[in-house]
């Protein structure tokens, strides 16, 4: 039988995910440690929550930091998700942490076509570097793979531009995708760390509904008629071909990267929609249509 999971060091806690994350895991009774950059600001942890100022270029600082920690849940953003966060899974290995849950939050990185798209370049190597390390060490992994944020992704755009009403349909926006909440991914995170035995060195896949851009237009429409709804097509390999473009010049940002994410939630080819689910496991339940229709609506209206 696993031991349980107590005392969780969380890493980017005053990001997206984490500052989500934190909250969902003190209600559950989690102790929790935040490990942050000195340069972090400090407003945006909660009075109380421990915290731990660690430089990520130091294994022996991290060592340090997380001496008595059962889990690291890393959600670093994209700046830090690679060379940091293996120097953090070597002081997790170092410091005696039986579980890391890596920076995942995304796309399902076991599709070989997902895993070969040039920005999950440092999840993967991550991943690879933790299945290594659970092969030879006690430290064991569990990758959470949420699709896109759902709530998120609508509030920036991302998965269904509403700006001006016109919509981007990606190769005409009929792929189905998973996506899940970041309320639902807190639980999540929470779950896995409740059942270390039942996600013990494998990918968690789970998703508040599945949806494609076309079903959200036709939500958007009903829920905000008043709009002059006109949606452009846009053809993905058009998208990829100007990001291969860029990366061959070695420009490495938002604009080279984005295309091949907008790549994996819109190609079926990518494996956007999860067969298998582990919402069961996790206790995460679906939304309803209702309940999907009241949230892009809210999110329309911010
Ligand atoms: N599925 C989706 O739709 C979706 C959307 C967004 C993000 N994600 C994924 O979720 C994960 C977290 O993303 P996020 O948007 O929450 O991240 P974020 O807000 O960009 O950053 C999270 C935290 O990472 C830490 N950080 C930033 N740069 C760092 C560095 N150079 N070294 C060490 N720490 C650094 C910071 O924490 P401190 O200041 O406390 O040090 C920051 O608050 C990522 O894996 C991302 O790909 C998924």
């Amino acid at each position: 039988m696993a031991t349980a999971l107590k005392n969780i060091a969380l890493v980017g806690a005053s990001g997206n995910v984490g500052k989500v994350l934190l909250p969902a895991l003190l209600a559950s009774n989690f102790t929790v440690t935040v490990l942050r950059r000195a340069s972090s600001s400090p407003s945006t942890i909660p009075d109380g929550v421990r915290t731990v100022d660690v430089d990520f270029t130091s294994v022996d600082s991290l060592t340090a930091a997380l001496a008595g920690q059962d889990a690291v849940v890393s959600t670093v953003g994209s700046a830090a998700l690679g060379a940091e966060q293996k120097k953090l899974v070597d002081a997790a290995v170092a410091a005696g942490v039986k579980r890391f849950l890596p920076s995942e939050f995304g796309c399902d990185l076991a599709n070989p076509l997902a895993a070969k798209l040039p920005v999950f370049a440092p999840k993967v190597e991550v991943a690879r570097y933790l299945e290594e390390k659970a092969q030879a060490t006690p430290l064991t992994y569990t990758f959470v793979y949420t699709g896109p944020f759902f709530d998120w992704g609508l509030q920036y755009d991302f998965i269904f531009r509403s700006a001006g009403a016109r919509p981007l349909l990606y190769d005409g926006g009929n792929a189905v995708f998973s996506t899940s909440t970041l309320d639902a991914v807190a639980q999540a995170v929470v779950a896995v760390l409740s059942k270390p035995e039942e996600t013990k060195n494998r990918a968690v896949k789970f998703q508040s509904a599945a949806i494609s851009q076309a079903q959200l237009l036709e939500i958007a429409k009903e829920v905000a008629p008043e709009r002059d709804w006109q949606p452009e097509v846009v053809k993905l390999d058009d998208l990829t071909k100007a990001a291969d473009e860029r990366l061959a010049k070695g420009l490495f940002d938002g604009e080279t990267f984005a295309p091949y994410i907008l790549r994996a939630i819109n190609d079926e080819r990518y494996g956007p929609k999860f067969e298998e689910l582990d919402n069961e496991l996790l206790g995460i339940k679906q939304l309803t249509e209702e309940e999907i229709k009241a949230i892009v609506k809210e999110k329309l209206n911010n």
